[in-house]
């Protein structure tokens, strides 16, 4: 809630993420990316709540869990690394103390396991776990405390990672190395990871599977081979037409014009409607329903819904 009223920041977006896989999820800021991720680990500010919808894990609500029950799963089974954690990092404590403080914090007293876990985690991320551990945060570049709050997430062997824009604030360089090492990450330890982010080029890199949002609404689903090859949402298309490229001529690179709407006041029907060229009637009255256009394909539009009719 805002002074000026209710912000529906993820609305109805219903969502599945696959065991062992990478699902990007894509969408210009403020579509609620950050909110779905801190919906899913409780984590939402005072002011915001979930008002309804479900977070099934290995077949239980984390919505209906009480407080006991969330402390088994949430960080243990499910960790994240929030959005701008670069700067969480307590300036104070060596990186030794953070990785000992969210053992303790959950529990884990025994120092020589957390040492050994910590630096097992930080070899696979390239880094000398004698010098890291033995530093402040001050001492590390961006690439390196990205890569130990990574380490530090992992630290209580979760199953899913959810890794909120973790690359944004890097050098393109370092923002590539950081994806490669979670690519290799993801390969020697098959974690589940839902990669945040508002560059669709990083999830053509990364992802197996990405989710398009958009105004805090799920506009397709599929896998990555299939929505950049064929985005069927016009908001995809116009996402993939913004990715610059190093081959063609940059006129050919597009921004979308116009801005998100209002979340306190949402356009009827449509959320997309006020920027997409091709709207119709309906789309400023009537809501569309993702539909499955193919197994895994999930789409949102008018267009397709009208497409599927004809068919039939
Ligand atoms: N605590 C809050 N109170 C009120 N509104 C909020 C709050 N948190 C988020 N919002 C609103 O919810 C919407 C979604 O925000 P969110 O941070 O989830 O977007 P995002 O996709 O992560 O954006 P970015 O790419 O900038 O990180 C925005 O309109 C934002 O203004
Ligand atoms: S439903 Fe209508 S307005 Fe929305 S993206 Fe499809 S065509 Fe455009
Ligand atoms: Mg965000």
């Amino acid at each position: 809630m805002t002074l000026k009223g209710f912000v529906r920041a993820v609305d109805n977006a219903s969502l599945s993420i696959r065991k062992g896989e990478i699902m990007g999820i894509v969408g210009e800021s403020g579509s609620g990316k950050s909110t779905l991720a801190l919906a899913i680990m409780k984590l939402l500010p005072p002011t915001a709540r979930i008002v309804k919808g479900s977070i099934i894990f290995e077949g239980r609500d984390l919505v209906k869990m009480s407080y006991n029950q969330l402390k088994d799963v949430l960080w243990k089974r499910i960790a994240l690394i929030p959005q701008a954690a670069l700067n969480a990092l307590n300036p104070v404590l060596k990186i030794v103390d953070h990785f000992m403080e969210t053992a303790k914090a959950h529990g884990i007293h025994d120092k020589e396991w957390v040492i050994d876990r910590a630096s097992k985690l930080l070899e696979l991320l390239r880094l000398e776990p004698e010098r890291v551990l033995k530093s402040y945060p001050h001492e590390l570049s961006g690439g390196m405390k990205q890569r130990v709050l990574i380490a530090l997430a992992m630290l209580l062997e979760p199953d899913v990672l959810i890794l909120d824009e973790p690359t944004t604030a890097l050098d393109v360089l370092t923002q590539r190395y950081i994806l490669d090492l979670l690519k290799d990450l993801h390969a020697k330890t098959s974690i589940t990871m839902i990669f945040i982010t508002h560059d669709i080029a990083v999830i053509a890199d990364i992802a197996d599977r990405v989710t398009v949002m958009y105004a805090g609404k799920i506009f397709e689903v599929g896998d990555v081979f299939t929505v950049f090859k064929e985005p069927k949402h016009p908001y995809s298309i116009a996402l993939m037409k913004s990715i610059p490229s190093l081959v063609g001529p940059i006129e050919e690179m597009k921004s979308i014009p116009g801005t998100l709407p209002d979340l306190r006041n949402p356009p009827p029907g449509c959320r997309f409607a006020p920027r997409c060229q091709y709207a119709m009637d309906i789309c400023h009255k009537k809501e569309p329903p993702l539909i499955e256009l193919k197994p895994g394909h999930l789409v949102a539009c008018w267009l397709h819904v009208k497409r599927e009719e004809e068919v039939k």
